[in-house]
C-alpha cells in the first residue's frame, strides 16, 4: 500500500514543468565553482552549507572549487510545509567563523528574510569576509535588501521543488528543479 501510493506521488511529481534540468544545473554549477575558486585565490574557503535545502547545491558545488577548502552547516527554518513564508527564521548552528573567508551556501533567495538573519547572526563572528551564494534567486516584490554575491539562476515568482528544494519535506531528491504550481 505504502509502495503505491509513493509511486503515484512520484508520477505526479514527474509531470510537473521542468524549470531547470539537470544539465542546466551541472553546467551553471561548474560555472559557479570556476568562479568562486578564481575569487579566493590564495585564501582558504569556509563553505557554511544552509540545511536543509542546500545541501545537494553544496555537495555539487564543492567539486568544482580548486582551491581548499572546510564545509560545515547551519540549519535555518522558516517554513513550516506550507507555500508561504511564517515570517519567523529559527537558525541552528556551533560555528566558529572568527577570522575566517565565509561562503555561505544558500538553495533559494525569496523574501531575504533567512539570508539576512543568517549574515547578521554570522557577521556578529566576525568572520574576515562574508559572502553569500545562492543557486536561486526568485524574482518577487518587495524583497529584503541582501547583498548575494554568486546567483546560479533567476527565477520567476513560483514555488520550486527538488535539487534539495522541498515542498513539506518531499521532493529535495529529483535532480532537477520542477514548478509545483
Ligand atoms: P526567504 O527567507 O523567504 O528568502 O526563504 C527562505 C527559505 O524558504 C529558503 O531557504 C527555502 O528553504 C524556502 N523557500 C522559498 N521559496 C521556496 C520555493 O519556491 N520552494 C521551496 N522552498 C522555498
Amino acid at each position: 500500500m505504502n509502495s503505491v501510493s509513493s509511486n503515484e506521488e512520484k508520477t505526479d511529481i514527474y509531470s510537473k514543468e521542468v524549470l531547470i534540468s539537470r544539465e542546466e544545473i551541472n553546467s551553471r554549477v561548474e560555472q559557479l565553482g570556476r568562479e568562486i575558486s578564481q575569487d579566493y585565490q590564495g585564501r582558504e574557503l569556509h563553505l557554511v552549507g544552509v540545511l536543509n535545502g542546500a545541501f545537494m547545491f553544496l555537495a555539487d558545488l564543492v567539486r568544482h572549487l580548486s582551491i581548499p577548502c572546510q564545509i560545515c552547516f547551519m540549519q535555518a527554518s522558516s517554513y513550516k510545509d506550507q507555500q508561504v513564508s511564517t515570517g519567523e527564521v529559527i537558525l541552528m548552528h556551533n560555528l566558529d567563523l572568527s577570522g575566517k573567508n565565509v561562503l555561505v551556501v544558500e538553495d533559494i533567495f525569496d523574501t531575504g528574510l533567512t539570508l539576512k538573519h543568517i549574515r547578521e547572526d554570522l557577521n556578529m563572528q566576525k568572520p574576515a569576509s562574508l559572502e553569500i551564494c545562492a543557486l536561486l534567486n526568485k524574482r518577487i516584490p518587495d524583497k529584503v535588501a541582501v547583498d548575494v554575491k554568486y546567483i546560479g539562476f533567476e527565477i520567476e515568482d513560483r514555488f520550486v521543488v527538488g535539487y534539495g528544494l522541498d515542498y513539506a519535506e518531499k521532493y529535495r531528491e529529483l535532480p532537477h528543479i520542477s514548478c509545483l504550481d
